[in-house]
């Protein structure tokens, strides 16, 4: 009897020194404090300006733009489509030859366009209208308003020659827009008139500008050699003294 006591008391203790040794169930741990007030994060009105963000005010941009403007206004008119020797151009000779004198002298660019866009693409029913044009002396209407010309002291002109003479809506542009006391410059690409006499009808138009000396491309060369005529361009704007 004393025996099966102390079997069953030393068990008692085996068993209580077993539950001792062996790993509790870990506790759940308790969620981390949240801290009373998150910040949230920084709305963009509220973030710190870096230096030269901080300098961006509307005035400052209203200054900066007056300190890049230009006093020269390259205006002209030109056509993409089917042109003659070039085929079908989707950049039109003068737009080249505009662009290139935007590029030498910082000018603006404006291109007159059409209000009602009745020039056709292909080549011989655009010189049918426009041969149409010339003998009516139409004024065909330009899209939209030219820019206001009191900003510009000097204005180059551009446009293809049609027949002989400036396209007609060039014309609707000198009688409706003055321009007395600035210099004006012609340009022309063409194939094989030159200028035209796009300088004798200016001052014609313009009696009381200065007409300055003008440059005539052929409408290929603008098209296919770029290079040569970016050079002539240069030369001629030199001369000029730009
Ligand atoms: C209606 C029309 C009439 C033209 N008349 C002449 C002309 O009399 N003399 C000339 O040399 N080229 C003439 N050309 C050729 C254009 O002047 C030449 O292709 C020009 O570079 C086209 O320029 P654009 O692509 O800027 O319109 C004429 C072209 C057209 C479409």
């Amino acid at each position: 009897m004393k025996k099966a006591i102390l079997f069953v008391l030393i068990l008692a203790m085996l068993a209580g020194l077993c539950a001792c040794g062996s790993t509790a169930p870990q506790a759940t741990p308790a969620p981390a404090p949240v801290p009373e007030s998150t910040p949230e994060p920084a709305s963009p009105a509220e973030k710190t300006a870096a230096p030269d963000e901080a300098a961006e005010t509307p005035e400052a941009a209203a200054e900066a733009q007056e300190a890049s403007e230009t006093n020269i206004l390259v205006l002209y008119f030109s056509r993409t489509g089917e042109q003659y020797e070039v085929g079908v151009i989707e950049k039109g000779n003068t737009a080249i030859v505009a662009e290139m004198i935007g590029e030498a002298t910082g000018a603006d660019l404006y291109e007159i366009l059409p209000a009602d866009d009745h020039y056709p693409m292909t080549y011989k029913e655009l010189t049918d209208v426009a041969l149409q044009e010339q003998r009516e002396g139409a004024r065909p209407a330009y899209a939209g308003e030219l820019p206001d010309m009191s900003s510009y002291d000097t204005i180059f002109i551009g446009a293809p020659v049609w027949w002989g003479d400036w396209p007609m809506i060039l014309y609707t542009v000198f009688e409706s827009t003055p321009l007395s006391g600035k210099t004006l410059v012609p340009f022309s690409t063409h194939a094989g008139s030159g200028l035209s006499g796009f300088d004798r009808s200016l001052a014609a138009a313009y009696p009381d500008c200065t007409i300055a000396k003008g440059l005539a491309i052929a409408g290929s060369d603008a098209q296919n050699d770029p290079d040569q005529v970016r050079s002539s361009v240069a030369g001629w704007l030199s001369e000029l003294g730009f």
